[in-house]
């Protein structure tokens, strides 16, 4: 290549990551996983239908809300449209996506940061049935638990069994705890966060009670929690008043030690934006007090926590309005909340 050629590349270049503003399109749920400082995101509905794209937020350096750091790379392959989960594995140069709306019906997906292609992962006749709604939840820095669902073939039946998935080997091993009588049921829609102690909490979401011949929303007053040492089930039962119970709402851990759940669908199909703090040192559940509200009230939207900020993103302000918007709440303290316009990164977190 002659230096002339290297200029024009290097203008070329220069020019597509100064003035091709990607702005991704309004969906509710898309799936989304923070990795090494960026912020991915993946498919989801809107009016318009399906959508099969893939970007991400730069979360490295200060942004404003008014012009986003997007980054599109739909082209690196065929994706999968909604109700998937991502996370990360023990190699953070791969991400993996789990179930949702695709074709083929493979039900984990398996992305190189590095080399930008996809694969699926086939690994033998044991492994779950594909579904959506599910949150998967990685813990002991290497597994990825995968419970419940809904499942969209009318043939597969999700059951409440435990799928436990080896981010190296890409094999998948069926929990002892599936069995146990104290075993949640088959939820779908809930939010899932690993505490520090490596056990898996699920939040909220929707099971079908076949006893009613209905669809029930779970209570929060009573946590199934896995103990992925003793590969039981136990609860984390709470205290203070009890959030109303929700599905299609988001949840993030912060570093000392919060729950803070925000938005979703309550048993009426309202769309909710009241903010809720579980305490994992009580135990104890408190209403969050935001300073400046926005009125802003989603459903089957996400939320990552970045630095000390709980991101939120996309989502649904009722069934025929959806948003394209990201709504950044700093958490930094623990008496309020606030919603913020600027991102900020911090080394330092929560003082
Ligand atoms: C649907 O498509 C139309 C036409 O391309 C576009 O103007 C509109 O913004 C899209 N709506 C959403 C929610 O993406
Ligand atoms: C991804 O890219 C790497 C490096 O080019 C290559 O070794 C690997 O085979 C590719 N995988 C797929 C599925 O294309
Ligand atoms: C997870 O494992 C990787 C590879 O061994 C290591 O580099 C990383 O620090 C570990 N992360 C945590 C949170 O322990
Ligand atoms: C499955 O169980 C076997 C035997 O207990 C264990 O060696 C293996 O690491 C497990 N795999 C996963 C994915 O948990
Ligand atoms: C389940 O229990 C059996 C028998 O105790 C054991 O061999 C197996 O490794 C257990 N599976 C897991 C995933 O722990
Ligand atoms: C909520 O925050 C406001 C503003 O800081 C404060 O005045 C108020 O006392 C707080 N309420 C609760 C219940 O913490
Ligand atoms: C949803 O929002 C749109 C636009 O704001 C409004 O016209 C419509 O009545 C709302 N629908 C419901 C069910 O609240
Ligand atoms: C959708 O809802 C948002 C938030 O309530 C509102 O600002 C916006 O105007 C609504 N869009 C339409 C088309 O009504
Ligand atoms: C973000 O940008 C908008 C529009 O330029 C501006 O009004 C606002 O003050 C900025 N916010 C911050 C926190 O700088």
């Amino acid at each position: 290549m002659s230096y002339f050629s290297l200029y024009v590349f290097a203008f070329l270049l220069n020019f597509i990551f100064t003035f091709a503003d990607f702005v991704p399109p309004a969906r509710t749920d898309h799936t989304s996983v923070l990795v090494d400082k960026k912020l991915y995101f993946s498919g989801g509905d809107n009016l318009n239908g399906s959508l099969n794209d893939f970007f991400y937020l730069d979360v490295s350096q200060q942004f404003n809300i008014t012009s986003l750091p997007w980054n599109d790379i739909t082209f690196t392959g065929d994706l999968r449209s909604s109700g998937a989960s991502a996370c990360s594995g023990r190699n953070i140069n791969y991400l993996f996506i789990f179930g949702g709306r695709i074709n083929p019906k493979k039900f984990v997906l398996k992305y190189d940061i590095n080399n930008q292609n996809w694969t699926y992962v086939i690994s033998g006749r044991k492994r779950p049935t594909n579904r959506i709604y599910i949150s998967c939840s990685k813990f002991n820095n290497r597994s990825i638990a995968i419970f419940g669902g809904y499942n969209i073939e009318e043939e597969e039946v999700i059951t409440n069994d435990l799928w436990i998935f080896d981010s190296l080997e890409l094999t998948w091993n069926l929990s002892n705890a599936s069995n146990a009588l104290n075993a949640p049921p088959a939820i779908w829609s809930y939010c899932v966060i690993t505490l520090l102690d490596e056990t898996i909490l699920y939040i909220g979401g929707m099971f079908y009670d076949i006893n009613n011949d209905a669809d029930i929303l779970m209570p929060l007053n009573s946590l199934p929690l896995y103990d992925s040492t003793s590969d039981t089930w136990k609860s984390l039962d709470t205290s203070g008043p009890t959030p109303p119970s929700r599905r299609a709402f988001s949840a993030v851990l912060t570093s000392d030690n919060r729950i803070i759940i925000f938005g979703g669908l309550d048993v009426g199909f309202s769309t909710l934006g009241d903010l809720w703090i579980l305490d994992i040192a009580t135990k104890q559940w408190s209403a969050g007090n935001i300073s400046n509200p926005n009125g802003l009230a989603i459903s089957s939207h996400t939320a990552t926590l970045v630095d000390n900020y709980m991101i939120v993103a996309f989502g649904s302000y009722n069934i025929t309005n959806e948003s394209s918007t990201i709504y950044m709440l700093d958490v930094s303290r623990r008496d309020f909340y606030t919603w913020v316009t600027e991102f900020i990164p911090s080394t330092t977190n929560f003082k």
